[in-house]
């Protein structure tokens, strides 16, 4: 029984965080599920598995995405950052982002940011014992609102290079709520030597009835989903200088083991880094 059934199983005595509607799937629930986490509830698992019968990729996509994660963020301790502003972290799974970056840089902050009550409060839990990283319940659509939260202030100093991470977060931004205002609102805060990195499902080189699927079937659940061309996920880089290879399919950026054989790439997320001269 995962932490969240179990929640449930006690909700006559304890009543789940506010905020959590086990009756409506939400994608960090969702995402937990591809990921063959355990902090899921039946509603996301039939709504995933509603989704694997019409866009054929299972959870390779998801997979994809996570593995692309920690190898940006490996890439970025690697290349002397020192401070991780994560947004839409998500449930803590493997390869959460203080991890990775703490293999390589010891002393490197990080600041997870997520507005589901269960993502933030699993994130405290998995974080006690370590003052070098925390978590924030804030949505991003309020840019200044996390940009001068006390617990980003605190571990973060924006005078200072940072990596903002927007992984496979802003395809849940439809285009009336200006997921462009919203980054460009976070590339102006970033002082110069600081990147960005982007993962974001797209329509591009796929074929036609995977974007509507997946929009159709996210209309069930709390957010819907916005896959975007190619040139629309590019914008998100603009003023910034895309570091090799670019803006690719996952799976092919930076690969661990460039020359080995791999499994094609679903091609459904596409992710850069981009850095702020
Ligand atoms: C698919 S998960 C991605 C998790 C992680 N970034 C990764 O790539 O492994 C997307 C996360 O974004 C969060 N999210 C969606 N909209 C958000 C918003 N407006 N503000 C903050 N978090 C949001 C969801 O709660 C979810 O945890």
């Amino acid at each position: 029984m995962s932490s969240l059934e179990k929640d449930r199983a006690v909700g006559e005595h304890q009543p789940l965080p506010t905020g959590v509607d086990p009756t409506i799937p939400n994608v960090a629930r969702m995402y937990d599920y591809a990921l063959g986490g355990k902090d899921n509830f039946a509603v996301d698992r039939e709504l995933m598995e509603q989704l694997f019968a019409v866009v054929p990729y299972g959870p390779r996509p998801a997979l994809e995405n996570r593995a692309f994660l920690g190898r940006a963020v490996r890439f970025l301790a690697d290349a002397g950052i020192r401070q991780f502003l994560d947004i839409g972290s998500g449930l803590p799974t493997v390869g959460n982002v203080h991890q990775v970056a703490h293999a390589t840089a010891p002393d490197a902050r990080i600041v997870y940011v997520d507005y589901d009550p269960v993502a933030v409060a699993h994130s405290w839990t998995l974080l006690s014992g370590t003052d070098k990283a925390t978590a924030i319940q804030a949505d991003m659509r309020r840019p200044d609102n996390i940009l001068t939260d006390p617990g980003v202030t605190s571990l973060i100093d924006f005078t200072q290079p940072v990596a903002v991470l927007l992984v496979a977060m802003l395809h849940l931004l439809p285009d009336d709520q200006d997921p462009a205002g919203i980054v460009r609102r976070f590339r102006e805060a970033m002082a110069p030597g600081s990147y960005l990195v982007v993962s974001h499902i797209t329509s591009h080189e796929q074929p036609a009835d995977v974007a509507t699927n997946l929009r159709k079937v996210f209309e069930q659940a709390r957010e819907p989903m916005v896959p975007r061309s190619r040139e629309q996920i590019r914008c998100f880089f603009e003023g910034l200088e895309l570091v090799d290879p670019g803006l690719v399919k996952v799976p092919d950026w930076r690969p661990d083991q460039p020359g080995r054989p791999r499994q094609p790439a679903t091609g459904l997320v596409l992710g850069g880094v981009g850095l702020k001269r």
